[in-house]
């Protein structure tokens, strides 16, 4: 099934303009959502061996995420769980709707098993998400909503702009997660300064302690940050216990040809792999397994996913992957774990 992916499906998707591809995948598979047939077929090829495993109290059949920015308006996520994957990670959402940066700002480095993206966090607001997910919830796996700011909103107002969102949206997700990483909305990873962080953070998680239920905060950070920056962001994550995802996209091209050096946008993939992994293992070591961290940045395979195991991550997250290997890429991943005989830890903060 992959090998008809790659040779023959992908080609023909690869002809088309990315986002317009994009959009017109999730609008078909999220009308294949309501019939329980087509449910119960793309169940059917994906199934694979269950790793269950618990991470920030939350019980997952498996370790492996679809990382945000895939479904960002949170459109198929019963669709989307079916694939396999133990969790979603929906968004980014911000409080209110924007469209986002001009198109084209979606584009595949082909031949390097790359995408870079300026997307802008195009979304139809928090408001709609909320609707949405009020329809289309449980997903049957846990759901992570990702929040990020409006490009219209000053960055000294951004606690403000990402506590409205995160009251709209409470009910909705198993946990949350503040993006401070995307490189496609200006001076936002300013929010990784330690003064930055604490007051975006301390209204977040007053509202979540003085709320009936007590979810997780995850903050996802950039793989572009000097070992200082790490350092403050680790502090703050141990000091009011908050998880970790590393890592959003690089702005850094330092494994790509001239062609791609001026293609404005955040760099993920295969390139980023490597970097991502620095950062994933710097911060597990600053962290030393008292917080949650979610790997993200580069898996494309079982071992690509392994080696972030490895490296401390409790769980991990896949997106460009999933546009190079195909939707069974997934299974691919589990199959690997089974055969090798690769567990993760069953239980993590
Ligand atoms: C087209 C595209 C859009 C993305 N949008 C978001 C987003 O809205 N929010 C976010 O936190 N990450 C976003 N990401 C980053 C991914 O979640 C992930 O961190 C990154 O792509 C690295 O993983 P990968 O190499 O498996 O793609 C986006 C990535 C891509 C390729």
């Amino acid at each position: 099934m992959s090998f008809l992916y790659k040779k023959l499906l992908r080609e023909i998707l690869f002809e088309f303009d990315p986002e317009t591809v994009h959009n017109a995948m999730l609008k078909s598979v999220g009308s294949l959502q309501n019939i329980s047939a087509a449910n119960r077929v793309i169940e059917f090829l994906s199934r694979a061996k269950d790793f269950p495993l618990t991470v920030a109290g939350i019980a997952f059949k498996n370790p492996i995420g679809l990382a945000a920015g895939f479904d960002k308006n949170c459109e198929a996520p019963r669709i989307l769980a079916k694939l396999g994957f133990g969790f979603l990670e929906l968004g980014t959402i911000t409080l209110r709707p924007q469209s986002g940066n001009p198109r084209p700002r979606l584009f595949r480095a082909r031949e390097h098993k790359g995408i870079i993206n300026r997307m802008g966090f195009n979304n139809a607001g928090a408001y709609e998400a909320a609707r949405k997910l009020e329809r289309l919830l449980p997903a049957g796996v846990p759901v992570g909503l990702n929040i990020g700011k409006n490009a219209d909103c000053p960055l000294d107002d951004a606690p403000k702009n990402y506590l409205e969102a995160l009251k709209l949206l409470y009910p909705f997700g198993d946990y949350f997660t503040l993006n401070i990483s995307s490189p496609n909305t200006l001076q936002l990873r300013e929010l990784h300064r330690k003064e930055r962080l604490a007051r975006l953070i301390e209204p977040a998680l007053d509202f979540i302690n003085g709320s009936a239920a007590k979810k997780p905060l995850f903050i996802k950070i950039a793989p572009d940050l000097g070992d200082a920056e790490l350092t403050e962001v680790a502090e703050t994550a141990l000091k009011h216990n908050l998880g970790l995802i590393a890592t959003n996209t690089t702005v850094k091209r330092d494994h790509l040809p001239e062609l791609w050096r001026s293609c404005e946008g955040g760099l993920s993939g295969l390139p980023l792999r490597d970097l991502s992994n620095e950062t994933l293992k710097k911060v597990t070591g600053l962290t030393a397994g008292r917080v949650p961290v979610i790997g993200v940045g580069g898996i494309f395979d079982g071992p690509s996913a392994v080696e972030k195991f490895r490296l401390g991550a409790g769980l991990v997250q896949v997106y460009s992957g999933l546009i190079y290997e195909g939707p069974l890429m997934v299974k691919a991943i589990l199959k690997y774990m089974e055969k090798t005989g690769f567990s993760p830890a069953k239980e993590r903060v």
